[in-house]
């Protein structure tokens, strides 16, 4: 088991960024201007293998982790990711493994994720309406496909499919309603994320941010909503469901009620960088002594001693910063 962090808060999740890579240009993430044709993204080489990943989780797991997911970038473009699901999976103590994917490439991958051990999956998708969301992607990439890769991954039986859908003022406000009714009809639960201020690439003002509450009532006076309890403690997402008995959905206000005191998680990067806060200003080297031959014990003490001194609240502190401080892009921690 691990030690508690400076705050008091153990180590439970774990979200394993596979590749740094993405086939979308979302501008709230990795806008064109900044990850254009030159941007030179992690060699080969500089990855972790999948016998490191599994390794790595490996110890995760026995100093607490019990909660892994998969992200990236989009981790659906790393090849060959279901011998990493298929490794990961049969791990005693780890209780869920999932997946973020922006859900381009899920008609075809779903079965073999399922058939290698994931159990579940979270799609982003920010608009039904194709000209939003390709004003949001940026690579003009049709809701239809990413529809029918959710539909894949419900017959798959990555169950339960949750749907992810980043709001931000005067961009996408307006598929709010139309997202809570399409997801409400088909029995998905869509979460909606408050727009945050991540990396540095995304430009962010606050008032580009649309209050989880102001959602919440925004739905609430079409489809009376009701608060549910948290599925389990330190849960991120606030869930709500409809009166009438038409499935749930979640807030996440990680802007206007941050959520850093019951925060158990940690990241690692494509290349073994561990991060303690998703608004991380350097991560901690994994991969250098995991190639130059530590053992098992080195390794978790050095884990163990990262997360000893973590201090991170970035968000309970975003609303006192007077300075910007450097920070990790988003596509590279995952999110
Ligand atoms: P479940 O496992 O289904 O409860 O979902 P989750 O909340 O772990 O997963 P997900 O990755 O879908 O989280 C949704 C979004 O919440 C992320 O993409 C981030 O935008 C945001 N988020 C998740 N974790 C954190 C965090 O530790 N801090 C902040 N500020 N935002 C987070
Ligand atoms: N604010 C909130 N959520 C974000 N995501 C990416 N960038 C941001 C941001 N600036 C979300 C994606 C996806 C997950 C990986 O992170 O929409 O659901
Ligand atoms: Fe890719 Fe997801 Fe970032 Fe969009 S939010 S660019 S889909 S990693
Ligand atoms: Fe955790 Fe950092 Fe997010 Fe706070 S801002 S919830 S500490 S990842």
């Amino acid at each position: 088991m691990s030690d508690l962090d400076r705050l008091g808060r153990p180590l439970r999740d774990l979200r394993i960024s596979v590749t740094d890579r993405c086939n979308f240009r979302c501008t709230y993430c990795m806008p064109r201007e900044v990850f254009g044709a030159d941007f030179q993204f992690l060699p080969r080489a500089e990855l972790l293998t999948f016998e490191e990943i599994a390794r790595l989780a490996r110890l995760f797991i026995d100093q607490g982790v019990e909660k892994i997911r998969l992200t990236g970038g989009e981790p659906l473009l790393r090849r060959d990711l279901e011998r990493l699901i298929a490794a990961l999976a049969p791990m005693p103590g780890l209780g869920d493994l999932t997946l973020t994917t922006n859900g381009s490439l899920l008609a075809r991958k779903a079965g073999a994720l399922a058939d290698a051990g994931l159990r579940r999956i979270t799609v982003s998708l920010d608009s039904l309406d194709d000209e939003v969301f390709g004003r949001l992607n940026d690579v003009d990439f049709p809701v239809s496909v990413v529809l029918d890769g959710i539909a894949a991954a419900e017959r798959a039986g990555l169950a339960p499919v949750k749907i992810n859908m980043v709001v931000r003022r005067g961009v996408n406000e307006s598929s709010v309603l139309p997202m809570a009714r399409h997801f409400r009809e088909s029995g998905h639960i869509l979460r909606f994320i408050e727009y945050m201020d991540v990396g540095h690439s995304n430009g962010w003002v606050l008032d580009d941010v649309v209050p989880a509450a102001e959602i919440v009532g925004m739905i609430d006076a079409e489809m009376p909503l009701e608060p549910v309890d948290p599925n389990y403690q330190g849960e991120v997402a606030d869930r709500w469901r409809y009166r009438d008995g038409g499935g749930e959905i979640g807030l996440i206000s990680s802007v206007t009620e941050p959520f850093c005191s019951t925060c158990t998680r940690a990241r690692l990067t494509a290349e073994g960088e561990l991060y303690t806060c998703l608004f991380g200003v350097s991560g901690h080297d994994l991969r250098a002594p995991l190639r130059a031959g530590a053992t098992d014990e080195e390794l978790a003490e050095r884990i163990r001693a990262v997360w000893r001194v973590r201090a991170d609240r970035y968000s309970e502190l975003r609303s006192l910063a007077t300075v910007r401080l450097p920070k990790v892009e988003m596509s590279h921690i995952g999110g």
